[in-house]
């Protein structure tokens, strides 16, 4: 089975969730008819990456997923698709022109409009897998006027042949395109429109010599995470909040199984532990902060609620992560890995003086030094920390992180690639640091995060 994913802002955590989900056999996230009696997964062959550009990854996997499980469970996909054909493409022609005689009646009844009577809603994305389509050809000095076929009209060239394929066959669509100066729907759009229940989307993959046709199975649904940030009760706008999302990529970094135990010990107010205890792990979190441990308690309330979720599941507590051995002793849990966004130090608006930013990382490594000697008492072998560690933007892709991580040095904590380095060392577009970890940072914000994975030897 062929599958598009579509990669987030942060692509370069999208590729590593994905591949750290995919790569571990995990029954329930295969469909079901692929599922042996027992539960078992009918073929266990790795996944094999086909294609891929920052914008989206295309996939061989082995057996069919479950893919409305999966779209849940992935904080940096937006959209699954589901690859329909592979069409070849002279390099020199555009894609409507290789596209010409593809969406025939036959294929659209077929292939993407099956399941759908009545008024068709349906919509055109095209995401692009060799970023040189998207470069200005040479002027040709020969003709003094030349019109350039932009790439940006493309979608709207390639919607009209389907609606002609479609009025052929006296079916009657209205046709959802993508903004000015975009290629592909945002999925607020694929939602709003219902695309996926009215019609569907269509999306072309498009490299230099090919081009993958592709219908869309599923997109993030971002009005869910809209509410599992904005909606809590309490916020913290001052220490700062991880964004759910980001929250969920952690987790899956964190090699952990079904129903084990994470700890987040700066769990502030809670986005963690609430984000853990949807993908089914039991969650503790602590903090030095008793308010902070309040508007937990306040949050998870609301959340247990909402979504359902067993009040003794998770369990928070005021503590020092520097002294958080003894809350795991009293609680008698096995804490199989930690996930934690660690104190980021002072939130800035200008970028701080060089002075500031070499106290701030003296200061932040000498607690995570102690936390980590504290961590070790607990943790077994082979259990990862996720962590965000402080880091500063200074402009797009310039960064200030951590002069070096010791800090876990010396103490039995290897640092863990990301991405393994079989896939790092293809896709050459993602932004790793020299150390392997990647930022995750918003253009708004001075301080940015550096997410780090340790393992204990
Ligand atoms: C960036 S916030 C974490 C926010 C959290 N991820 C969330 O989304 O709500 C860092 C937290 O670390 C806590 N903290 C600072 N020093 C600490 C320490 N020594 N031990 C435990 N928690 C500490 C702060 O009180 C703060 O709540």
């Amino acid at each position: 089975m062929k599958y598009g994913f579509v990669l987030g802002r942060v692509y370069t955590l999208s590729v590593a969730e994905l591949i750290a989900i995919l790569e571990k056999p995990d029954p329930s996230l295969v469909a079901a008819q692929f599922r042996g009696q027992t539960g078992e997964v009918a073929h266990d062959e790795n996944v094999k990456i086909l294609e891929a550009s920052e914008e989206i990854l295309i996939i061989e996997t082995p057996a069919a997923l479950n893919v409305d499980k999966l779209q849940k469970k992935l904080g940096g996909i937006v959209k699954i698709l589901e690859i329909v054909d592979v069409i070849k493409k002279r390099e020199q022609d555009s894609i409507n022109f290789a596209l010409k005689h593809y969406f025939k009646p036959g294929i659209l009844k077929k292939q993407f409009f099956k399941e759908y009577k009545g008024k068709i809603q349906f919509g055109l994305s095209i995401y692009i897998l060799n970023m040189d389509l998207l470069k200005r050809p040479e002027p040709d000095p020969r003709h003094k006027f030349q019109s350039f076929n932009s790439i940006f009209s493309e979608p709207k060239r390639i919607g009209m042949i389907i609606k002609n394929g479609l009025t052929e066959s006296q079916i009657s669509a209205r046709l959802v395109l993508p903004e000015f100066s975009s290629l592909s729907l945002a999925s607020v759009v694929v939602t709003k429109n219902l695309l996926l229940q009215k019609g569907a989307e269509i999306n072309i993959l498009a490299a230099k010599d090919k081009i993958f046709t592709a219908k869309t199975l599923s997109v993030q649904d971002f009005e869910d995470y809209g509410r599992r940030d904005y909606q809590r009760p309490v916020r913290d706008e001052k220490q700062g909040m991880i964004p759910p999302k980001v929250a969920q990529v952690m987790l899956n970094l964190a090699n952990c199984k079904n129903g084990d135990t994470i700890l987040d010990p700066f769990c502030g107010i809670g986005t963690i532990i609430q984000e853990g205890l949807l993908l089914g792990y039991k969650m503790i979190g602590s903090d030095i902060n008793r308010v902070a441990i309040k508007g937990s308690e306040q949050n998870l309330e609301w959340f247990r609620n909402r979504y359902k979720i067993a009040p003794g599941r998770y369990g928070l507590e005021v503590s020092d992560a520097t002294g958080v051995s003894d809350l795991i002793a009293k609680s008698k849990h096995k804490i199989s890995a930690i996930v934690t966004e660690g104190t980021l130090g002072p939130i800035y608006s200008q970028y701080p003086k060089n002075e500031e930013i070499a106290k701030n990382f003296k200061d932040l490594g000498k607690l995570y030094k102690k936390s980590f000697m504290e961590f070790s008492k607990f943790l077994p072998a082979k259990a990862r920390i996720v962590m965000c560690v402080l880091a500063y933007r200074r402009g797009k892709g310039n960064y200030e992180t951590f002069p070096s991580l010791d800090f876990a040095a010396g103490l039995g904590y290897t640092l863990v690639d990301l991405i393994p380095p079989s896939v790092a060392n293809k896709l050459k577009f993602l932004k790793l640091t020299e150390r392997k970890t990647a930022i995750y940072d918003r253009k708004d914000q001075v301080v940015a995060r550096e997410i780090v994975i340790f393992e204990k030897v």
